[in-house]
């Protein structure tokens, strides 16, 4: 998963990490404090193609932290924040239930089927319930999510975060469940 997720850096990982290898490393830890249990990989032929990730709660300030040091070494919750401020003033908080909070397919993959397979897979995963996610104003995948259900119910736009990454900022979509929370 972490080979999927950093074989073409995003725009915000470039623009935020200290840097892509302490990235991969850190990571790797943040998902290992927060269990594994949640996510789903797509194989094809015994090759991760994908993943998606649907948590209620994601990765804490603590594990980020314990995560950072492993990345970037003691300073590494420092260099964090240092490199990644302007990501924070576009942060939206999500409504509570389930989220998603990663999904990713293999940059050979993208277009073929692999991310709508995962999304529908997430979306009966959640049961009715109401699921929300946050993604940059400029991703193409905000289609995917409209394709889906789910509609644009926030905005948060900063120009520090457009200076860095090109994107305005970040939008939350949110896909209505049938139950209420
Ligand atoms: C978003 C993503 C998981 C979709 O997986 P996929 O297997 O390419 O998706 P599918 O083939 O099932 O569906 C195609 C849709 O994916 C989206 N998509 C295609 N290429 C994309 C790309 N390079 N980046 C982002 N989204 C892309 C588009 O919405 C596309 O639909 P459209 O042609 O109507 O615009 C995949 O493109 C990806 O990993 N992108 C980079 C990571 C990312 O942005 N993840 C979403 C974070 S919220």
């Amino acid at each position: 998963m972490v080979e999927v997720m950093f074989a073409e850096p995003g725009v915000e990982q470039l623009a935020f990490m200290p840097t892509i290898a302490g990235a991969r490393r850190f990571t790797r830890e943040a998902w290992r404090l927060a269990g594994i249990e949640e996510f789903t990989v797509a194989e094809d032929g015994g090759e991760v193609v994908g993943f998606s990730w649907c948590s209620e709660r994601g990765v804490s300030l603590r594990e980020g932290a314990r995560a950072a040091r492993v990345g970037w070494g003691l300073a590494g919750p420092l260099r964090l924040v240092a490199r990644g401020w302007p990501r924070q003033l576009v942060e939206i908080p999500m409504p509570a239930g389930p989220k998603l909070v990663e999904l990713q397919a293999a940059p050979s993959r993208r277009g073929t089927g692999v991310g709508t397979l995962l999304l529908r897979r997430v979306i009966d995963s959640v049961d009715g319930r109401t699921l929300s996610l946050t993604t940059r104003s400029d991703n193409p995948a905000r289609r995917l999510y409209e394709r889906h259900g789910f509609t644009v119910q926030g905005e948060k736009t900063h120009r520090a975060f457009q200076r860095r990454t090109g994107a305005a900022g970040r939008v939350l979509m949110v896909r209505p469940g049938r139950k209420p929370e």
